[in-house]
């Protein structure tokens, strides 16, 4: 069981009012606030380590190039991955899926006809990298359909898969409706029929054990400000032996190994993929994070947010006419819903006043808004230090600013 009492004190933005109340910060999967050991990380970072990495020989960019190498182990424990080589920091998931796809496109690996299959619920992120890779390379993207529940369609998914899929670019859990993709299936199936796998991790990192090797893809993404770090830092996980197979996307220094005006050859794993100084108090921070999380334990996290989703969800279906909850009945992180008659942002914007912050509109998944007929929900997303205080808060905002719009 979480000690949410003292977890709460370590986060310094929790005592703050909002509009003269207490701030219930329900916005967690568009960002996390920050313990005391994330913040104490970064500011040592720069009060007593700060230098460039990898470059120079004196004292504070040894320390500097140990404090990062050493956050590449901390995620890499933290994911279960054996070589730390296949971690590479990036500034979050966005830009890993970019590097995947831009990587690709370079690689002469994906030609005319050949297909990326993703699917109804993902996110931005995990569409347009794959769209402008299909405009570079003649490719063609496949979308995998979802049912009512948000579910994905798993025959619908079994016909699109076919030799002519290269890759399937899957998000675990939508960030919008708190739907889990059953990655480990459908990976499973992908990799028999030869497909590169991406799983976009973003909304699953903060919430669950994530032992990547056990799931069976080639890449997974998710960013450090999601999961309790600071914001600019993400990782791309990638096989050795498929990024070994991948050339550099970003070109200079530090990807390198040697350069001529005639021809640059390019370093190994990890740095071929990290051109330019990285962020370095970034990474620390990242390995901060997971240092606190897995002291908390990931299965004690997942345990107490399941459980006030599910107080959640009754709640407001018991004390609010007119609400619609998308998603399934199992929900992850989030849940997501309409109210008859009401705006997404009227709501948002009323529930704000009474501290209540969550986030309202299309959550940066306008094709799968489409798809249900909508331009949005709100949006209440869970973290380690919300309580069941927060979903009394919540439930009672919601119902007065319902009877104020009505
Ligand atoms: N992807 C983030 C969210 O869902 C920004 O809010």
């Amino acid at each position: 069981m979480l000690d949410i009492e003292s977890l709460i004190s370590d986060f310094p933005i929790l005592d703050r009012k909002v509009n003269g109340q207490r701030l219930v910060y329900l916005d967690n999967a568009a960002t996390t606030q920050k313990p005391m050991p994330v913040l104490m990380a970064s500011r040592h970072y720069y009060e007593a380590v700060n230098s460039n990495i990898h470059r120079g020989t004196h004292f504070l960019a040894r320390l500097a190039t140990d404090a990062y190498e050493n956050a590449r182990k901390t995620v890499a424990r933290h994911l279960h991955v054996l070589d730390p080589r296949e971690i590479i920091f990036t500034s979050g998931a966005t830009d890993s899926i970019n590097l995947v796809a831009q990587s690709l496109a370079r690689s002469g690996k994906i030609g005319v006809g050949d297909e990326i299959l993703i699917s109804t619920l993902e996110h931005h992120a995990n569409i347009v990298p794959w769209q402008m890779l299909c405009e570079q390379t003649g490719a063609i993207l496949r979308v995998v359909p979802c049912a009512e529940d948000g579910t994905i369609d798993e025959v619908a998914f079994h016909q699109l898969l076919g030799k002519q899929t290269k890759v399937l670019a899957l998000v675990w859990i939508s960030n919008s409706f708190g739907v889990a993709h059953p990655i480990h299936r459908l990976t499973a199936e992908a990799k028999k029929s030869g497909a590169l796998v991406l799983i976009d991790a973003a909304q699953a990192a903060p919430h669950m054990t994530m032992d990547v090797p056990a799931i069976g893809a080639d890449f997974l993404v998710f960013s450090g400000h999601k999961v309790y770090a600071n914001t600019g830092i993400g990782v791309l996980w990638g096989r050795a032996d498929v990024l070994d197979s991948l050339p550099p996307w970003r070109g200079g220094g530090e990807m390198i190994k040697e350069v001529t005006f005639e021809k640059t050859t390019y370093n190994e794993l990890p740095f071929k993929f990290e051109a330019g100084t990285p962020n370095i108090e970034g990474a620390i921070s990242l390995a901060a994070a997971f240092d606190y999380l897995d002291e908390l334990g990931m299965d004690e996290i997942r345990q107490h947010e399941a459980n006030l989703l599910e107080i959640a969800a009754q709640s407001l279906t018991d004390s609010v006419p007119g609400i619609h909850l998308y998603g399934p009945a199992e929900r992850t992180c989030a849940l997501s819903f309409g109210i008859e008659g009401i705006h997404h942002y009227d709501l948002g914007t009323l529930i704000d006043q009474m501290g209540v912050a969550v986030r309202t509109g299309h959550h940066c998944c306008q094709p799968l808004m489409a798809r249900f007929g909508i331009t949005g929900t709100v949006r209440a997303s869970f973290g380690i230090y919300n309580t069941e205080k927060d979903v009394d808060a919540l439930t009672s905002s919601v119902h007065k600013a319902v009877s104020m719009l009505r």
